[in-house]
């Protein structure tokens, strides 16, 4: 189990319409109850975000208390406005009711041609606008099978991190996520993410001083399910998860978290 505050959060990618998305909010609100000990996010596409942030807030209103749940983003851009069409700015995530950005996913690595560079950008930018990255990492099956975990996991936390000082990095939630493991169903073990989650941390370590690593809370993506997360969970750097399909269903995510949640 690990020293820090666990966060489970559900990347719902591009799933869901309008209808679904407030439904499963709600769902997601209302059972979140019973698990103080953990912080839960739901990040939808970014269309639905306005509406998601009512439906949770009117979730919890009926329940007469304050929402449990926080929004993210899954993406934003490293400015704050401007000429740049189809974009949005994490200024405007801030503004529709997000805490939380997903920045340098692997799927936006991969489709979108995203490196280390602009990743880095765009964690500034969004620390600027005062949200919470979730800057993801990890490696290709290939990489791993050549023996390069380490070296690609650390290439992409130093290039994604450059320049930020300890008190930067201090506001950051990092996620391995292997893609080899993403919407595979083929989970990491948990001595594999540990290995890795204990590299990233000394890694951190040597960026920004032991004690700011020691309170960062690193993720596990990748196939996370209600049936593999208390071995995940178990783990001692292992500080929750970020979902992706299991996240679509709103016991399952809960199951998730309470895994977590201890
Ligand atoms: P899956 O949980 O569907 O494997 O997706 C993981 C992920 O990419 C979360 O960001």
């Amino acid at each position: 189990m690990s020293a820090r505050r666990p966060i489970v959060a559900g990347n719902w990618k591009m799933n869901g319409l309008r209808a679904a998305a407030r439904v499963l909010a709600a769902d997601v609100e209302l059972a979140s109850g019973g698990m103080p000990t953990v912080d839960l996010v739901i990040c939808p596409p970014a269309v639905h975000i306005t509406e998601v942030e009512e439906q949770v807030r009117a979730a919890a209103a009926t329940e007469g208390r304050a929402p449990r749940v926080a929004i993210g983003g899954q993406n934003a851009w490293d400015k704050p406005t401007g000429a740049f069409t189809g974009e949005v700015s994490p200024q405007m995530l801030a503004d529709v009711g997000c805490r939380y950005v997903i920045l340098g996913h692997s799927e936006r690595r991969t489709l979108c041609s995203e490196t280390d560079a602009v990743v880095n950008a765009k964690v500034n930018a969004a620390l600027a606008a005062g949200l919470t990255p979730i800057v993801c990492v990890g490696e290709t099956l290939a990489e791993r099978e050549s023996g390069r975990t380490d070296d690609v996991v650390a290439g992409q936390v130093r290039g994604s991190l450059a320049g930020l000082g300890a008190a930067e990095i201090a506001r950051l939630v990092i996620a391995y996520e292997p893609v080899w493991a993403i919407g595979t169903g083929r989970v990491a073990t948990p001595a594999q993410a540990q290995a890795v989650h204990a590299l990233i941390r000394g890694l951190l370590g040597s960026l920004a001083g032991a004690d700011t690593a020691a309170g960062v809370r690193i993720q596990y993506g990748g196939s996370v399910k209600p049936d593999n997360a208390a071995e995940l969970a178990a783990q001692p750097d292992i500080d929750g998860a970020l979902v992706g399909g299991a996240s679509l269903d709103a016991p399952g995510f809960l199951a998730i978290a309470r895994a977590f949640a201890g």
